[in-house]
């Protein structure tokens, strides 16, 4: 395993599994790796010959009042992860070797983007389009794994790689969760042992809301509203959103008549965490 920090040299190294016939990879994660990494990681070595995870804290997809700075990082501990799970090189550049001066060209997206976290986060995906085309171009993967816990994200990349005809499969991979259920998030690791309890209302309340699908109800109000019920019992959770949008478009939906994706962001203190399920997992899990 390999840690490169050049464009360079990435694509040297690319090139020459090319010449070799070989296919190619990409996990593009922001570092601090946790199970929910390892299980993309692990999926591409088993359908690819090679991997690479790139491992970068992407500044443009941050607003100033975000957590770009605090984010946590430990290479370190990330070679062995990806060590572990079959990568084989972690590409993990300066913001200024992804961004050289005077970058001003920038991928960006209407419609899908304006909904759910981009409400509050209204640059996030504009940074996220950017560097994820930036690590197409630099890979030219076969495949890409994403998970879909960033729901929202895999949409709008799914979209983007159509739109601007970029040959690459994108994959979607399940949630990772704790024991208890909460799913795996880098900053998980910013919560006290307080809040980390209070948090596992957002997978209760999810929860709630899978079972009344499950008996048969669709419309997305009563839905919403009983997530929502569940949630305003933990005092320290505020609700940013819970919505049910098409799994595709991210519109807001009425009712239940097509694949949909029930999504919501909560604060538990100063931590905004997010989570869903797609209706499409909780039928093929309930046959
Ligand atoms: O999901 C993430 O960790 C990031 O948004 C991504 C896709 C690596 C782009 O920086």
């Amino acid at each position: 395993m390999k840690i490169i920090r050049t464009i360079d040299e990435l694509r040297k190294q690319v090139k020459q599994w090319r010449r070799e016939g070989l296919s190619v990879g990409l996990v593009p994660t922001m570092g601090y790796l946790h199970e929910g990494h390892a299980s993309l990681i692990y999926r591409s070595y088993k359908e690819n010959d090679r991997t690479v995870v790139s491992d970068f804290v992407n500044p443009t997809q941050f607003a100033p009042n975000e957590d770009f700075e605090s984010y946590p990082r430990d290479i370190e501990h990330d070679a062995q992860v990806v060590g572990d799970n079959g990568g084989d090189v972690i590409f993990n550049p300066e913001p200024d070797e992804m961004y050289t001066d005077g970058f001003c060209s920038f991928v960006d997206m209407t419609g899908l983007t304006e909904e759910l976290c981009g409400l509050s986060r209204p640059t996030h995906f504009r940074g996220v389009c950017t560097v994820v085309t930036k690590l197409f171009n630099i890979v030219q993967p076969d495949r890409a794994y994403f998970g879909k816990k960033d729901a929202q994200q895999l949409a709008v990349i799914k979209r983007f790689v159509k739109d601007l005809n970029i040959d690459v499969e994108v994959i979607g991979c399940p949630i990772v969760r704790e024991a208890d259920g909460l799913a795996r998030s880098s900053r998980n690791t910013y919560l006290s042992k307080e809040e980390r309890q209070s948090a596992l209302i957002i997978p209760e309340a999810l929860e709630t809301g899978k079972i009344l699908i499950q008996s048969g109800e669709t419309d997305t109000h009563k839905i919403v509203r009983a997530i929502a019920d569940r949630i305003e019992t933990e005092p320290v959770a505020k609700i940013d959103y819970v919505k049910i949008v098409d799994a595709e478009t991210m519109q807001q939906i009425e009712k239940i008549d097509r694949p949909a994706l029930c999504a919501v962001a909560v604060y538990i203190g100063k931590t905004r965490l997010i989570d869903n399920f797609f209706t499409e997992d909780i039928k093929e899990n309930a046959e």
